[in-house]
């Protein structure tokens, strides 16, 4: 088995820039007609190539070695709720990969953690995802394994279930946030940084929504249009406004809730939110805008074009209603899971590879998915574990059906957006940050802040548990829990 993954963080950007010389294909020469993401048709077999392609990006000098599904950023894949899809991933990378549908109720045994639900996807070789996703909704998917360097090259996609809405609007915008890390040269920086892993994440250099510096994408005017926000950033939380229109917030992490009017969202990394909004008259604009910054700034900007569609006055149609399993309160356990620092932060020596019997050797840091260095701990335990030469226990076991209520304490000065596998939880209560209650898959927990999720643990399997700013995940900050 191949082990690049260790010698791209150690080469760091000149290794990248050396492959760079090689390309000679550019997507970029193209004018863009618009900035929206391509859909990729659902087939039989839908192919999603990972693979390095050139991406211009901004006003750099030079392409930057990006690595997509495909050869555009972001595809957009639309399923529907209940019927199957089939998505082959054909692995065209030097190193091997995974696709995680994140925040999909899938079987275990497409949940695309590699070395807990499957084996790794080796270079040239390919795997097909085949599952029904049960909910509507706005999902995006990505790899789970150096995911500091995968996502942060850009290797993410988006997963549209359709089948909730009850009225159909006129346009449905994807907007996708990633920052990226890189140099003016389109070299890439270091993902994964000690100061910013020990810290909130280091942050991309470049902002971009879909590809693109602040683009500008045309909508039809007075239409009633649902736009679908994706944060695929590693590390950066944003405080989303929308100006130059009123915005209801139809659907969090992709699902319905009580249409309410959208002053601004803290949408941390993975996490999703739909807005419904009335566009306005034949050249007016609509712009997104993140008010985390010191100074605001505009991340995207709507068009409104052609003739007026709609008349009446906006009142946005909620979505139907999810259908989860309701968790039970009262007979629920509570758990409660503590995150922090590590108290020191322990770099692992180099743990034994195993040899297999024909004589490929799987590295058993690589199989961790994690770092050689630990600074984070979910509940006091770090992934991986001291001195364990395997898969550290489950955090937390659960019986099929049973509720189950967690409260997350933050004990440190970060953010941390802590996300489960395989289930939708109820964000029940948080402590600093106010929201409805809502159905999730990520939840944003504050400096000091405690926060209570539920849900009926009825997905058998083992399922991972873990911050989703990726160098915390990368150095720690991640667990797994079984429902059996
Ligand atoms: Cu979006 Cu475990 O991941
Ligand atoms: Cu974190």
């Amino acid at each position: 088995m191949a082990h690049t993954r260790r010698a791209i963080l150690a080469a760091g950007g000149a290794m990248l820039a050396s492959s760079l010389l090689g390309c000679s294909r550019s997507s970029t020469s193209a004018p863009a007609v618009s900035d929206r993401l391509r859909e990729i048709p659902l087939g039989p077999e839908t192919r999603l190539a990972a693979a390095e392609q050139p991406l211009m990006l901004g006003d750099n000098e030079a392409p930057t070695p990006a690595w997509l599904y495909g050869d555009s950023p972001f595809p957009v894949l639309r399923a529907r709720a209940g019927e199957e899809m089939r998505a082959a991933l054909v692995n065209d990378l030097q190193e091997h990969t995974s696709i995680h549908w994140h925040g999909v109720r899938v079987p275990n045994a497409m949940d695309g953690v590699p070395f807990v639900t499957q084996m790794p996807v080796l270079p040239r070789e390919q795997f097909t995802y085949r599952f029904a996703p049960p909910d509507p909704g706005t999902f995006f998917f990505h790899p789970h394994c150096n995911t500091v360097a995968q996502l942060g090259r850009g290797l993410a996609g988006v997963l549209v279930v359709e089948g909730d809405e009850q009225e159909p609007f006129d346009d449905d915008v994807v907007l996708v946030l990633k920052d990226w890390r890189v140099a003016k040269n389109g070299s890439f920086l270091p993902f994964l940084t000690v100061e910013g892993a020990a810290r909130s994440g280091s942050f991309g250099t470049l902002r971009t929504v879909n590809g693109k510096v602040a683009p500008r994408i045309a909508v039809p005017a007075g239409a009633n249009i649902r736009v679908r926000l994706v944060n695929a950033d590693s590390t950066r939380v944003g405080d989303l406004g929308i100006g130059g229109a009123m915005a209801s917030v139809i659907a969090i992490d992709g699902n319905a809730i009580a249409p309410f009017a959208l002053e601004t969202w803290r949408l941390g990394p993975a996490m999703r939110l739909d807005l419904a909004l009335r566009t306005p008259d034949d050249g007016g604009e609509i712009t997104l805008t993140d008010y985390f910054a010191p100074e605001p700034i505009t991340l995207a900007t709507l068009v409104a074009q052609g003739q007026q569609r709609r008349a009446n006055s906006f009142a946005p149609a909620p979505l139907k209603v999810p259908n989860f399993p309701e968790p039970d309160l009262a007979s629920a356990r509570n758990h409660q899971l503590r995150l922090s620092a590590t108290a020191v932060a322990s770099a692992y020596p180099e743990l034994a590879p195993i040899v297999l019997p024909d004589g490929r050797k799987i590295d058993m840091m690589d199989a961790f998915c994690a770092t050689p260095r630990t600074l984070w701990a979910v509940d006091g335990k770090t992934w991986p574990q001291a001195g364990h030469q395997q898969m550290p226990p489950p955090i937390l076991s659960f019986t099929r059906g049973e509720s189950v209520r967690i409260e997350f304490l933050n004990t440190t000065p970060h953010v941390h957006p802590m996300h489960l596998h395989g289930h939708t939880f109820k964000v029940i209560s948080s402590s600093r940050l106010t929201r409805p209650v809502h159905w999730a898959d990520t939840v944003l927990v504050m400096p000091n802040e405690r926060v209570q999720i539920a849900f009926v643990a009825d997905n058998p399997g083992n399922w991972m548990l873990h911050c989703h700013i990726i160098e915390h995940q990368d150095t720690g900050m991640m667990a797994w829990f079984r429902v059996t």
